[in-house]
């Protein structure tokens, strides 16, 4: 691999075994040197607290130098285009660089346009794709139900804006899962069904989480739809909320999943996200170490 932008064409071995190196790294650590003189730059474009902070961890964990660009303070702002700041940081030295932009394909134009062998990372771009969401949520499952081809999986939210759901079915197709249902109501639901191989719609939470092994819930994008998109906030709980009652009709032992940040009460009521069957902290925790296991990956450390 020599960048990580989407995990649309990565086999199951390769998820595999970035997903057995994370979780090396959660069982057994790291070594504290192991990207040592290696230097990973954050560059992020839109907000974000898990992703970003989870990559500059894991860099500092595996003994890389971590630089977190500061765009409000850059050049950027004097008019300095995207690619002479690529340029010029690439100048500096840089092994990899974690990039996330409010336009889909962004990082990808960046490694088209990279004048070294600097490693691209897709930290989210657009509607399009975050890769390493896709796979610490892998990860985050497989922890207790390693048996990806019995899974139910519904995934319910705004899907259409979710590139979150995008590289999470990826990764679940790809391990095995055959029954990955998206619930929405209809303006959330995906354009045209291409964009989702192989994943059943529905815009019934009731009759799509009924028996699920595991709920993904996905937070209302507000930042991308228009205005006269936005639903009313308790209307869609009543609809689309996943509280007690609902996870009652999935499978007893159903791990509720979010990518975060939540907006309580409305995808998700308090009692859930914070209750026995939310996986959400497990996924924070397991950001860091799969952050850890793609920046090895990338970077050529052999296990
Ligand atoms: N899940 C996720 O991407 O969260 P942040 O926006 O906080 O990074």
């Amino acid at each position: 691999m020599r960048h990580l932008l989407t995990l649309e064409d990565i086999d199951r071995a390769t998820i595999l075994r970035l997903l057995d190196r994370a979780e090396h790294f959660r069982t057994r650590g790291a070594p504290r040197d192991l990207l040592a003189g290696r230097t990973v730059l954050t560059l992020f474009f839109e907000p974000s607290t898990r992703t970003r902070t989870s990559f500059v961890l894991a860099a500092k964990r595996l003994g890389a130098d971590n630089v977190n660009f500061d765009l409000s303070r850059s050049s950027a702002v004097k008019g300095e285009s995207l690619l002479d700041t690529l340029h010029t940081l690439e100048a500096m030295g840089l092994d990899a660089l974690v990039v996330r932009h409010n336009e889909n394909g962004m990082p990808a134009y960046l490694a088209e346009h990279a004048k070294t062998d600097v490693a691209l990372i897709n930290a989210g771009d657009g509607t399009h794709a975050h890769p390493t969401q896709g796979l610490l949520d892998a990860l985050t499952i497989r922890q207790r139900r390693p048996d990806f081809e019995n899974l139910h999986v519904t995934i319910c939210g705004d899907i259409r804006h979710s590139r979150v759901a995008r590289s999470d079915a990826q990764a679940l197709h790809a391990l095995g899962v055959r029954d990955l249902r998206l619930c929405a109501p209809r303006a959330m639901l995906p354009e045209s069904p291409d964009e989702f191989p192989g994943c059943a719609t529905a815009d019934d939470f009731d009759d799509a989480i009924e028996g699920a092994d595991v709920v993904i819930m996905l937070r209302i994008q507000k930042e991308r739809m228009a205005a006269a998109q936005f639903p009313e906030a308790a209307d869609y709980h009543a609809r689309f909320g996943l509280d007690r009652r609902r996870l009652a009709l999935a499978a007893p032992d159903c791990q509720v999943l979010h990518p975060g940040p939540i907006n309580r009460g409305i995808e998700i009521a308090p009692e859930v996200a914070d209750g026995a069957q939310s996986r959400i902290l497990d996924q924070v925790a397991n950001g860091v170490v799969t952050r850890m296991a793609v920046l090895a990956e990338l970077l050529a450390v052999p296990a």
